[in-house]
Order: structure tokens, then C-alpha cells, then sequence
């Protein structure tokens, strides 16, 4: 091989790298990645910040608000959908996958908050919906335009089985069958949401195009990566057979169904492959809304060589309403046993609050410091939801004609929605918490008074600051940010504790799960502390920790450092 040719060829090969390569080699000694570092935290941009005072929130008030989830301990925002939408489903319902809706600012406005939480050391996550656009896209409104249209096969149409007879069993999770009928073409088309919401066709490979090339080119503006939306429903079996019917109605009141032929399809895996090469050619991040229902489902969401979803988000913890150490161990372990990264979620846009979850009515406030002390210090990477960190409660609607998501309207009252766990965020003492001066599109709650930002602010004992000291803690500490998770004294009832060790360092979380004054003593002797003596990093005011043992308010807290 001649010199010259050797040297373009190791330029060449330096190039490839440097495009290909870096961003995925960027890792530290223990291989981990920016995301495995990272607290990420979802905003529901109607809700977090108005900037032009129309009542909703926006782009600009994001952007307005980097300093803050800086201070906060955030590294990474996801935005759930911003983009153009009839907004029937809030944004899930996308009518343009490459703009923004106007109601949220502009594409300058998207740039100007990129640059500006970089600034803050803050990353943009993007909320993509790949299971389906609105009705009103371009792609759909071209599909029910004939049969032959360019885009029919983009979307899932099929003849009914006879007169008002849709093609099969199928229900919309939203309510009413999954299959609605157009009269412009006979036939029917497949909605899993709303009817404004009809499922996209993945096995066509011009949708699998277009989708790919829309994250290639949100990742070119600068986004870190994307939390996908509804995987679980990417494909149907394409001969449609029946559901098995349940005993029993849901709260739409349909039939229960084993929707066995409809959700998680083996080629779902496929198309994570797919867009996980992509994002990895970026160095971004995948997050999967993936309900898992037990932890073999879960690895296979990883990907079986880490290949799919970097960060499947199981909701084990939301489903776990009651505070109870075994149940929480459990699910640990199991999903510090599944292979890849864990990922905690306590609330998000469709859940009830976690304040309201977890709280007991009388101490729901030392209970929100407890589990942000708690999911924040285990191994993996949490995912905030706006608020929870100064503690909102949600607002539920009181009457059918104040809803706004349509499931509560058509649910009401056996499921009333999900405006309560979406109010706006409230930021001081101000009319509308600060929110916005005019009337929100939904109302803040009474308690905005006390939780808020500003006032919680001045509160050392606050639940913002427990979050704010927890995660400069967490970010800090290396045995929190790199360290192995042990439970420890499994047999205790109230207090759930573990120890989260690097490299002969260990940092040892106690927490009381009881409404009781609690005391816990460790034997750390088999972990490599002989005689553990617990020297107190975070902790309640009437909690501390002595030699070995630790001495726990009800719901308190103490995070400590073992020395040897
Ligand atoms: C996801 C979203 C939810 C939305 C649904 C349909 O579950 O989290 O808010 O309604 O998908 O897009
Ligand atoms: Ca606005």
C-alpha cells in the first residue's frame, strides 16, 4: 500500500469515527453514558410557563426557566408534544411532525430554548408519537381522500364485515371500537386513541422512511433524544382476528379484551432497532412509554444486545400506591436484575399525582420528600414530572362540564381524565400561581398558596429543597452516580433501606415508610465495613444517624456516607 493512500485511508477512518463513533463512545470508566447521568424531567408545555399571557403555556416560558431546572438538578427536559395538533388529545394528536404548534412559539423560539439550555447544561427531549398523526395531517388527509391515494396505505383501512359492522372486535382504549367507518371510501380506518388519532401503518416502509427521517431531523436542530410514545400499539395482526373477551366492562364501559392481537407484536422490536441506530448515529437517547407487564418484557424493550430502548420507562412505581418497603424491594431487584438501566418514574401526564398517590392525607408532604429521597438516590435515571419537586397535588375536576380531556367527559364519573395532574405549575404567590396572568386553561389548586416555587424557596425544610439538596447530592457523590444497589435489612417493615457502594465507597439511604418514629441498625460487616460509622449527608430534621444506627421521624430521611 503506498504512504499516501495508507494516510487518506486512516483520515478516512479518523472521519468515520469521529461521525459515527464519538457520540457513543463518550462514556466514562464504567461505560456510562451522558443519560446514565442524567435527570431528566418531563414538561407539559400548555402547563409550565405562559409568556404571552394567552393562558397557556409556551416555548418562550420554557426557555424562560432554564436557570431554574439548572438550579434544580435537572440535566434534560422532555417536552411532551409541541407540535402543530387540533389538540384533541393535548398534542398527541400531531398534524405536522417538523414544526411547531403556534400556540407554543415558533421553530426560532425551538432554537433559541436549544441554545439557551445548553447554556443552562439542560438537553431537549422530544415527545415523538409514532403509533399515529391526527386526522388532520397531511398524510391522513390524503388517505381518506380515495383508494388510490399516494398516502391510502399509510394508515390502516379494511372493509367491514357487513352493514355498520366494523372489521373486528377491536376497542379503543379511549372508548367505542377501535375502527371507524368513512363514508368517502366505504371502508373503515384503525384508531387505538381518539377517532382524531388513526394508527399509522409501520408495515409500510414509506411511514418507516418518513418517521426515520423526522428524528434525523429534530436530532440535526439539536434534540437529544426522544421519549416515544405508545410502542406497545406500533402493530396490529394483519389479519385481524377477534380479541379474546374478559368478564367484565372497563371504565368507558366497553368489554374487557385480551388485546392480545393488537398490542406488543413481536415487530414492534423492529422498528426500535431502527430508530435506535438512528439515534445512535446522534449520541441520543430513546425513552419508551412501554407498559411492561412483567420484567421479561422489560429486557426485551432493552433490546437483546442493547439494541432498542436505552430507557424503557416501567411504571412499576406508579402502580405501587401504598408505601410498602417489600413491595418496592421487589421491584427493584427485579429491575435492577433485567440487564440494562433502570429508569424510575413516580407521576407523569396521565398519572394521578404522586402527592396524592402516595400521601395519607395528614403528612403528604413529608411522604413527597421521602420519595423524592428515595427514587433519586437508586441506581438508574429518574424521570421527574414537573411540580412534583414543590410538591402539587392534582385538581381534579369537580363537574362533567369543567373537563377538558375528552376521556373524562365520555368516562365521567368512573374515569374523570387526566386535567388534574396537568394544572399549571406554580411558581409563586401571584394570581394563577404565577402561571400565567390570565385564567389558566385549567385551574391552579388552592394550595398553590403554600407550594409553590417561590415560597418554598425560603423553606430550608421545603420539599424543593429536599429535591434540590438530593440531587446535588446525586450528581456529586460518585457512589450515587456509578454505585451497585444492595437492599438492606430486608425483613423491616417500615424502613426501606439500601446501600449504594463504588469502589470501596458506599452512601447508605434510610427511609421510614411509617407514620412512626423508627430506628434501624446496619450490620455492614459483609459489605466491607467492618464497623460502619454513618456520617449524615441529607437528612430530615429530626433524623440522624450514630455509629451504625439511624434514628427516623415519621416519613424522615437519612442519607449517609459510610466510613470505615
Ligand atoms: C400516551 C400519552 C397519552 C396519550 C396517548 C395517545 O399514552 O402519554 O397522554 O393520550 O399516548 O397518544
Ligand atoms: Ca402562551
Amino acid at each position: 500500500m503506498s504512504k499516501r493512500f495508507s494516510l487518506i485511508l486512516s483520515l478516512l477512518l479518523i472521519f468515520c469515527c469521529a461521525i459515527f463513533g464519538v457520540a457513543q463512545t463518550n462514556k466514562d470508566a464504567e461505560g456510562h453514558a451522558w443519560w446514565q447521568h442524567a435527570v431528566f424531567y418531563e414538561i407539559y408545555p400548555r402547563s409550565f410557563a405562559d409568556s404571552n399571557n394567552d393562558g397557556i403555556g409556551d416555548l418562550k416560558g420554557i426557555t424562560s426557566k432554564m436557570a431554574y431546572l439548572h438550579d434544580l438538578g435537572v440535566d434534560a427536559i422532555w417536552i411532551s408534544p409541541c407540535f402543530p395538533s387540533p389538540q384533541v388529545d393535548f398534542g398527541y394528536d400531531v398534524s405536522d411532525y417538523e414544526n411547531i404548534d403556534p400556540m407554543y412559539g415558533t421553530l426560532a423560539d425551538f432554537d433559541r430554548m436549544v441554545a439557551e439550555g445548553k447554556k443552562h447544561g439542560v438537553r431537549i427531549i422530544l415527545d415523538f408519537v409514532v403509533n399515529h398523526t391526527s386526522d388532520q395531517h397531511k398524510w391522513f388527509v390524503d388517505s381518506k381522500s380515495s383508494r388510490t391515494a399516494p398516502h391510502r396505505d399509510w394508515f390502516i383501512w379494511r372493509d367491514g364485515k357487513g352493514l355498520g359492522q366494523p372489521p373486528n372486535n377491536w376497542i379503543s382504549t379511549f372508548g367505542g371500537s377501535a375502527w371507524k367507518f368513512d363514508s368517502t371510501t366505504n371502508q373503515y380506518y384503525y384508531h387505538y386513541f381518539y377517532t382524531e388519532q388513526p394508527d399509522l401503518n409501520w408495515r409500510n416502509p414509506a411511514v418507516e422512511k418518513a418517521m426515520l427521517d423526522t428524528t434525523r431531523w429534530w436530532y440535526k436542530r439539536g434534540v437529544s433524544g426522544f421519549r416515544l410514545d405508545a410502542v406497545d400499539t406500533l402493530f396490529e395482526d394483519p389479519n385481524l382476528p377477534d380479541n379474546p373477551v374478559l368478564p367484565g366492562v372497563n371504565k368507558q364501559g366497553d368489554p374487557n379484551t385480551d388485546e392480545k392481537y393488537n398490542k406488543k407484536l413481536p415487530e414492534v422490536h423492529d422498528v426500535l432497532k431502527k430508530l435506535r441506530s438512528v439515534a445512535d448515529e446522534a449520541g441520543a437517547v430513546l425513552i419508551g412509554e412501554t407498559w411492561t407487564a412483567n420484567i421479561d418484557e422489560l429486557k426485551q424493550y432493552y433490546g437483546e444486545h442493547d439494541n432498542e430502548l436505552q430507557m424503557p420507562m416501567d411504571f412499576m412505581f406508579t402502580t405501587v400506591d401504598k408505601l410498602s418497603p417489600p413491595e418496592f424491594r421487589r421491584q427493584i431487584a427485579a429491575v435492577d436484575s433485567a440487564g440494562g438501566w433502570p429508569v424510575y418514574v413516580i407521576s407523569n401526564h396521565d398519572k394521578v399525582r404522586s402527592f396524592n398517590r402516595y400521601g395519607d392525607g395528614k403528612n403528604n408532604d413529608a411522604i413527597a420528600r421521602m420519595m423524592g429521597a428515595f427514587y433519586l438516590t437508586l441506581r438508574g435515571s429518574p424521570i421527574m414530572y414537573y411540580g412534583e419537586e414543590i410538591a402539587m397535588e392534582n385538581n381534579d375536576p369537580k363537574r362533567k362540564e369543567d373537563v377538558k380531556d375528552p376521556i373524562g367527559r365520555t368516562g365521567w364519573p368512573n374515569e374523570i381524565g387526566r386535567d388534574g395532574e396537568r394544572t399549571p405549575m406554580q411558581w409563586n404567590t401571584d394570581t394563577n400561581a404565577g402561571f400565567s396572568r390570565k385564567d389558566p386553561w385549567l385551574p391552579v389548586p388552592a394550595s398553590y398558596k403554600t407550594h409553590n416555587v417561590a415560597t418554598e424557596s425560603k423553606d430550608p425544610n421545603s420539599v424543593l429543597n429536599m429535591y434540590k439538596k438530593v440531587l446535588a447530592l446525586r450528581h456529586s457523590n460518585q457512589a450515587l452516580l456509578e454505585g451497585s444497589y444492595t437492599a438492606l435489612n430486608q425483613d423491616d417493615a417500615n424502613v426501606m433501606s439500601y446501600l449504594r457502594s463504588y469502589k470501596g465507597k458506599a452512601v447508605l439511604v434510610a427511609l421510614n415508610m411509617s407514620s412512626s418514629p423508627q430506628k434501624a441498625t446496619f450490620n455492614l460487616a459483609d459489605k466491607g465495613f467492618a464497623s460502619a460509622s454513618l456520617k449524615t449527608l441529607v437528612a430530615t430534621p429530626q433524623s440522624s444517624a450514630k455509629g451504625s444506627e439511624v434514628t427516623l421521624e415519621p416519613f424522615g430521611v437519612v442519607i449517609a456516607e459510610v466510613g470505615k
